[in-house]
């Protein structure tokens, strides 16, 4: 269900009124709905409940704490890429035995750490990966639980800088390369190979690629099982589509649908890694107007929040719904909805509709809870946003707004 409704005329998230938000933490400003949050968690707990699934959420996607403990605390594992993420997921309860460890390259430290809290699955990406897991597991005493990421050259049909499931990208092992690994983790006393996987990209719409993938996966588990090797899980990684603007994603179920049937067979557990689908409508990033100004060409509004927030439409040209926070009966116009930061490509959004803006009024984009506040930065010096989280017609910060000492408090005069 939609968190993000208006109620006389006034956006709010749930029950609690975007404006008054504005009033009490300021903008710009990140706002999430926790019943959107546990929707979401839900959803794909049903959907994937006739099968043994492990569901890891893509903790990249989003990663304050207070969205990993709700997340966490509703039943889903984590899909780590870093010992940052490693990190805060364990301060945010995540079960270490729930947690993967994906990611093209990994440090001596962030492997260690992991060995040492006893994660279930280190996803593999390369030889040399394997060959220094297999040192530091014998290093520490331990046996590291292996999964191979395979690269299956499937086209995602997604943004080309979010496809990584092609030759052409830096991602996972061709199967003939992993299928030596297969045998030298066999040899290995330091490591068990317990899953294959694969993510072939992220925002993906078209079920096609995704059936495609998962029957790879499958003949590869076929093919490595056929050899007399034991294995506990397929991993397909995250990747389902949600809407932005006029996109049809699959629904939850037939994703899972695809996934199952194609698994069960096998008898193997599934594991997924989603994280958009999870978090990405649960969050909308709330601005105010500071000017408005026309060019020969263009009408301009120009909004206190900026590509450092959320750079998701400067980076990969995404669209995000653009919506006031009061209804007007007032005149649409078709304006470029930008911000501060001194760069053309910082808009949000450009040709949109909206009715007349004036400085202090208030609007929002939609669907910005993943890949949001993750990459914001401090581009043109400018302060992270504050994070709130809503439930109810209750809502708490849950993130404080950054302090301008804070821009250069690790730096040296
Ligand atoms: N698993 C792996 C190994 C991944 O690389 C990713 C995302 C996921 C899971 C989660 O994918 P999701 O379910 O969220 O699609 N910054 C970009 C998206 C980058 C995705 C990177 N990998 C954006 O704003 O669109």
């Amino acid at each position: 269900m939609d968190q993000f409704t208006y109620q006389h005329g006034e956006a709010h998230c749930e029950d609690v009124a975007l404006k008054t938000i504005a009033k009490e933490i300021g903008t710009p400003c990140y706002v999430y709905s926790k019943a959107s949050l546990s929707g979401q968690v839900k959803k794909l707990k049903d959907a994937f409940s006739a099968y043994p699934t492990l569901l890891c959420y893509a903790v990249k996607a989003n990663s304050n704490l207070s969205v990993l403990k709700e997340i966490f605390q509703d039943g889903m594992g984590a899909d780590i890429v870093s010992l940052g993420e490693l990190e805060r997921s364990l301060k945010a309860g995540v079960k270490p035995t729930e947690v993967v460890y994906s990611g093209v390259g990994k440090r001596e430290d962030e492997i260690l750490r992991a060995l040492d809290v006893g994660i279930y699955s280190f996803n593999v990406e390369s030889k040399a990966e394997l060959e220094n897991l297999a040192r530091l597991a014998k290093q520490r005493g331990k046996i590291a639980p292996i999964s191979l990421r395979i690269n299956p050259n499937i086209d995602a049909k997604t943004n080309p800088k979010i496809a990584t499931g092609l030759f052409s990208t830096k991602f996972g092992l061709v199967e003939s390369e992993a299928m030596e690994l297969v045998l030298f983790a066999q040899n290995n006393p330091n490591l068990e190979l317990k899953g294959v996987g694969c993510h072939i990209g992220s925002q993906i719409t078209d079920l096609k690629p995704m059936a495609e993938a998962v029957e790879r996966m499958v003949a590869f588990a076929r093919r490595i099982i056929a050899d007399g090797h034991k294995l506990e899980f397929i991993d397909m990684g995250g990747g389902l589509g949600i809407v932005y603007d006029k996109e049809i994603p699959p629904s939850i179920d037939q994703y899972a649908e695809i996934l199952i049937s194609a698994v069960k067979p096998l008898g193997l557990r599934l594991l997924i890694e989603p994280g958009r689908w999870v978090v990405g409508n649960a969050g909308i990033l709330l601005c105010t107007v500071l000017a408005t100004k026309k060019t020969p060409k263009k009408s301009f509004v120009i909004v206190d929040g900026a590509m450092n927030d959320l750079v998701r439409p400067a980076m990969y040209d995404s669209f995000h719904a653009i919506q006031p926070v009061l209804l007007s009966e007032g005149i649409e116009g078709i304006h470029d909805v930008v911000g501060p930061v001194c760069e053309t490509g910082d808009i949000f959004g450009s040709d949109r509709s909206l009715p007349a803006m004036n400085a202090g009024d208030l609007l929002y984009l939609r669907s910005a809870g993943a890949y949001g506040s993750t990459m914001a930065s401090n581009y043109n010096s400018r302060t992270k946003p504050a994070e709130v989280m809503v439930e109810g017609a209750q809502f708490k910060t849950v993130r404080r707004r950054e302090k301008l000492e804070d821009l250069w408090r690790d730096e040296e005069l």
